[in-house]
């Protein structure tokens, strides 16, 4: 039996309990694997509060993001080896001290790469190097909007656009969290609770607008989204930490000649190849110290419902991890 924490049904941090779960042998193309560390992501939010529609009627265990050790592997398995130290996202499951997965989604981890920084940066790096080069390819010397710059995703997202040799705006809220956004990587930070993003961007681009705004925070922050971009600008909607988009409307891009996009990690990561090539850049980066991983935040697995609580109220900074 290993534990696990699993959420009752749909509702708040309240619902999350610890529950003895069995665990099965590896069938075929599947790997057992233990876990050493796991992410917490705003997506296990979206799930637990049911704004996500869940797979099972009940008791579903969270988490997406986890790193760990290969115990045992199922048939016809051939590029992993038990003993293996991993890493993989995929749509909840991970909230647990060992898991059977389809062998598929697991990535090999470089030694340099520690169990504690994989779980910290899987889900949020790939999602970077997704929206930076898959959804809108930032080019050198332009200039982006990146909300929650501070976040999980966005602190990863600064130091890749810098990399990149991208000028980036990135909005956080309050002092502490702005001057942190600048030290990884952001050209110019917003504290977009106490200043109106939109005059500010306009004022920092000389009324030209952004090539693309990258939108994690979703109801209160699109419409302005939209509003900074230029003429063919990229509107990437990739979240909706304040709460769902419910009013846009395809004549919104009709102002500038705008594309739109909503895009998934999932839909990235399914792509075996994709996956492999996208973590051997983040690995590469973070090995190189172009991107330093922050885990801001540590909890016992169970203690999972702190960490949800946590970030929900914006108090997390960078990566947050629940050791098993
Ligand atoms: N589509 C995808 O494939 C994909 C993949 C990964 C992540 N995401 C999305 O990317 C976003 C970032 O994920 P993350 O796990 O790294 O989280 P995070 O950025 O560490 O945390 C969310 C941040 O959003 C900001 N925020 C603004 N309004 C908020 C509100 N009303 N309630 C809570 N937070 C609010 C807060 O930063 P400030 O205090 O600075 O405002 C908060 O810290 C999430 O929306 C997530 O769903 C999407």
């Amino acid at each position: 039996m290993v534990l696990a924490i699993a959420a009752q049904k749909p509702g708040g941090p309240e619902v999350l309990h610890a529950r003895d779960l069995p665990l099965p042998e590896p069938g075929p193309g599947e790997a057992l694997v233990r876990h050493r560390a796991i992410g917490v992501n705003f997506i296990d939010i979206y799930f637990r509060s049911g704004l996500y529609p869940w797979p099972v009627e009940r008791d579903l265990v969270l988490g997406s993001e986890a790193a760990g050790v290969i115990e045992a592997l199922g048939e016809g398995v051939e590029d992993l080896e038990v003993g293996q130290r991993v890493a993989y996202t995929i749509p909840n499951g991970a909230y647990t001290e060992a898991r059977v997965l389809e062998a598929r989604h697991l990535v090999p981890l470089p030694d340099a790469i520690s169990d504690e920084v994989a779980a910290a940066s899987m889900l949020k790096g790939l999602t970077a190097r997704y929206l930076l080069h898959d959804s809108y390819p930032a080019q050198k010397g332009e200039t982006v909007l990146f909300h929650a710059a501070a976040g999980g995703v966005g602190l990863i997202a600064g130091q890749w656009l810098a990399a990149m040799g991208v000028n980036a705006i990135g909005t956080a809220g309050g002092a502490e969290k702005c001057a942190l956004a600048r030290e990884h990587g952001y050209a110019h930070v917003i504290d977009y609770k106490a200043e109106d993003f939109v005059a500010r961007v306009r004022e920092i681009t000389g009324g030209a607008g952004v090539a693309a705004s990258y939108d994690s925070v979703g109801r209160d922050t699109y419409p302005g989204s939209l509003e900074v971009l230029k003429t063919f600008g990229h509107f990437v909607s990739f979240g909706q930490s304040s709460g769902p988009v419910t009013d846009f409307s395809l004549a919104d891009l009709a102002k500038g000649s705008f594309t739109a996009t909503r895009p998934v990690l999932f839909h990235f990561t399914n792509d075996r190849q994709w996956l492999l090539k996208a973590a051997g850049e983040l690995f590469d980066l973070i090995e190189s110290g172009s991107i330093r991983i922050n885990i801001n935040q540590r909890f016992t697995l169970a203690k999972a419902a702190e960490a949800h609580r946590a970030l929900e109220a914006r108090k997390t900074t960078g990566s947050t991890i629940l050791i098993p």
